[in-house]
C-alpha cells in the first residue's frame, strides 16, 4: 500500500550553484515552483502524506507546501545524509521510506510507483543511464545485478567516471536500519558532508538493494539555470504533447508554451507564440493566438483571440479578441462579444452581443448586451485618489471619441453624440450631446491670407 509509505524531500539545500536569492526549490518551471512538480508526482503515484526537509528560506518553502506536507527544520546543511537524519528524528518510528531529492522535477508519477514494487529486497534505489553523467553518483552494481555501491562525482577515480549509470535520488529504505546506518556514517569524503549515498552502500553490503532503472530523461535534476532551463523544455514539450493527445492543434510546439494545470478544449488551434500560464482554461474550437498570452483566465468555446494579452480575464462562447488588445483582471465578457483593436479594459463586465472595436479604455464598469462602444471611448473612471464606478444600459450607443466621466449612468437604448464629454447622467432613449456646436466663418481663409500678404 502505497499511502502507507511517507516520502522525504529533501528541500533544505540553498542551491549555491542556482545564484539566486530564492531558494533552489522555489523557483518556477511550467509556472509553478520546482517541489510543487515533485510533490505533485508523489501524489499522483499515491503516496502517504509527505515530510519535507526545509532550510535556506525555510519560512517560504513551508508557506507553499504547508497545506499538503508536514516540514522539518535542519537547521545546518551538513548534507543529505544529516538531511534524512533530521526528518527521522523529528517523525520515529516510520516503517518504509521513499527519499526523494526535492530538485527532480521531471519524475513521472509511473516511474515514483514502480519502486515500490521491488520485492524481496530490503530497499530500492532509482538508477538511470545519462548521456552525460557528471554531478550525479555513479551505481556500481553486484553481479547478481543488485547494488554494490554508489560513488559520488567528485569522489570518481577515472574509470568510475565513465560509468553512465547514475543514481537518480530516489530511494525506498526502512527506517530503522537507514537511520542505524547513518549514524555511522562519517564525512570522509570530498565535500566534508554526511552523505545519504553512504549509508545506502553500508546498507547494500548487509541486504539486497534492488536498483530498478527509468528513462534517463526523468533523472534530470537542477543543480543551476542551465539545467533549469532545460527541465523547462522537457516539462514544455510534455504538456504540448499532452494538448495535442487531447485533440488540439499546436501549429508550433516549439514556440507554444503552455503551463502545467492549464486545459484545452478539443480542436482548438494554438498558433506560434501563444503563452498559456497559471489557472488557464480554453473551451474547445478556439483559434488563439498568434502572439498571444492568456493569463489565469477562462475561455468560452468558439473564441477568438489575437497579438492580445488577457489577465484573469473570462469570455463567454463566441467572443473575439484582438488584434492588440490588453485585457486586465476582471474582464468578463458574455457571449459573442466583439473586443477589437487597441482596447485596454479593466474591470468591466460587458453584456452579450456588445461591441467595443477600437482605441477604447473602459474600467470599473458594467455594459449591457448589444451596447455600442465608438471607437475612442474613454471612462474617465480615475479622479487620481479613486476609481469610480459606470453602468451603461442595453443598446446603449457611445458615439465616437466621448468621455464618461465616472461615476455615470448611461440609460438603456440611450445615445450619446459623438465627441461629447458627459458630465451628467443620461436618461434611457434619449441623446447626450455634451460639446460646442458647430460654428462655420464664411469667407475666413481668404481673408486671412490677405492680412498676411
Ligand atoms: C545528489 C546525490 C547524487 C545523485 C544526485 C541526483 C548525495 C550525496 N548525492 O547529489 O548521488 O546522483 O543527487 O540528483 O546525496 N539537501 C538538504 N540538506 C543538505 C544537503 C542537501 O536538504 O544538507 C537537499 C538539497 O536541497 C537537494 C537534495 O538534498 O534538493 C540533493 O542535494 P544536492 O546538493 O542537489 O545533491 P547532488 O550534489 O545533486
Ligand atoms: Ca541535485
Amino acid at each position: 500500500m502505497l499511502e502507507e509509505i511517507r516520502p522525504i524531500v529533501l528541500a533544505a539545500g540553498k542551491g549555491t550553484r542556482m545564484r539566486s536569492e530564492l531558494p533552489k526549490v522555489l523557483h518556477r518551471l511550467a509556472g509553478r515552483p520546482l517541489l510543487s512538480h515533485v510533490l505533485g508526482a508523489l501524489r499522483s503515484a499515491g503516496y502517504g502524506r509527505p515530510i519535507v526537509v526545509v532550510g535556506h528560506g525555510g519560512d517560504l518553502v513551508e508557506e507553499l507546501v504547508r497545506s499538503e506536507a508536514d516540514c522539518v527544520y535542519q537547521e545546518q546543511q551538513l548534507g543529505t545524509g544529516h538531511a534524512v537524519l533530521t526528518a527521522l528524528s523529528a517523525f520515529p518510528g516510520l516503517g518504509r521510506v521513499l527519499i526523494i531529492n526535492g530538485d527532480l522535477p521531471l519524475l513521472c508519477p509511473e516511474t515514483l510507483g514502480e519502486i515500490a514494487g521491488s520485492d524481496g529486497e530490503a530497499g530500492a534505489i532509482l538508477a538511470a543511464e545519462v548521456d552525460d553523467p557528471s554531478g550525479f553518483g555513479r551505481i556500481l552494481r553486484n553481479a547478481d545485478g543488485h547494488l554494490q555501491r554508489i560513488v559520488e562525482d567528485a569522489d570518481c577515480d577515472d574509470a568510475q567516471r565513465a560509468i553512465r549509470e547514475v543514481n537518480v535520488g530516489v530511494y525506498l529504505l526502512p527506517a530503522a536500519a537507514l537511520g542505524d546506518a547513518l549514524r555511522q556514517t562519517g564525512s570522509a569524503n570530498a565535500q566534508g558532508e554526511i552523505y545519504l549515498v553512504d549509508a545506502v552502500t553500508a546498507l547494500a553490503k548487509e541486504e539486497p538493494i534492488a536498483a530498478p532503472t527509468c528513462a534517463g530523461e526523468e533523472a534530470g535534476q537542477v543543480n543551476d539555470r542551465r539545467e533549469l532551463a532545460q527541465a523547462e523544455a522537457v516539462l514544455r514539450r510534455r504538456q504540448v504533447q499532452r494538448l495535442m493527445d487531447a485533440g488540439v492543434t499546436v501549429l508550433d510546439p516549439a514556440t507554444t508554451y503552455v503551463d502545467a494545470g492549464v486545459e484545452v478544449g478539443q480542436d482548438t488551434v494554438l498558433r506560434p507564440f501563444t503563452f498559456l500560464e497559471g489557472e488557464t482554461r480554453i473551451g474547445s474550437g478556439c483559434d488563439i493566438g498568434p502572439q498571444s498570452r492568456i493569463v489565469d483566465s477562462s475561455i468560452g468555446d468558439g473564441c477568438r483571440v489575437e497579438f492580445s494579452v488577457l489577465e484573469e480575464t473570462t469570455l463567454g462562447d463566441g467572443t473575439s479578441c484582438g488584434p492588440f488588445s490588453h485585457l486586465r483582471p476582471g474582464t468578463v465578457a458574455g457571449k459573442q462579444v466583439s473586443i477589437g483593436n487597441f482596447v485596454e479594459i479593466k474591470a468591466v463586465q460587458i453584456g452579450d452581443q456588445s461591441k467595443v472595436r477600437h482605441h477604447t479604455y473602459l474600467g470599473n464598469a458594467e455594459l449591457g448586451r448589444r451596447v455600442n462602444i465608438g471607437a475612442g471611448t474613454v471612462i474617465v473612471n480615475y479622479d487620481g485618489k479613486r476609481k469610480h464606478f459606470t453602468r451603461i444600459g442595453d443598446e446603449a450607443f457611445i458615439g465616437c471619441n466621448s468621455n464618461l466621466i465616472a461615476p455615470r449612468e448611461i440609460g438603456p437604448q440611450s445615445y450619446v453624440a459623438a465627441g461629447s464629454t458627459l458630465t451628467q447622467d443620461l436618461p434611457a432613449g434619449a441623446l447626450g450631446v455634451a460639446r460646442e456646436r458647430q460654428r462655420n466663418i464664411e469667407g475666413w481663409v481668404a481673408r486671412r491670407r490677405e492680412r498676411e500678404e
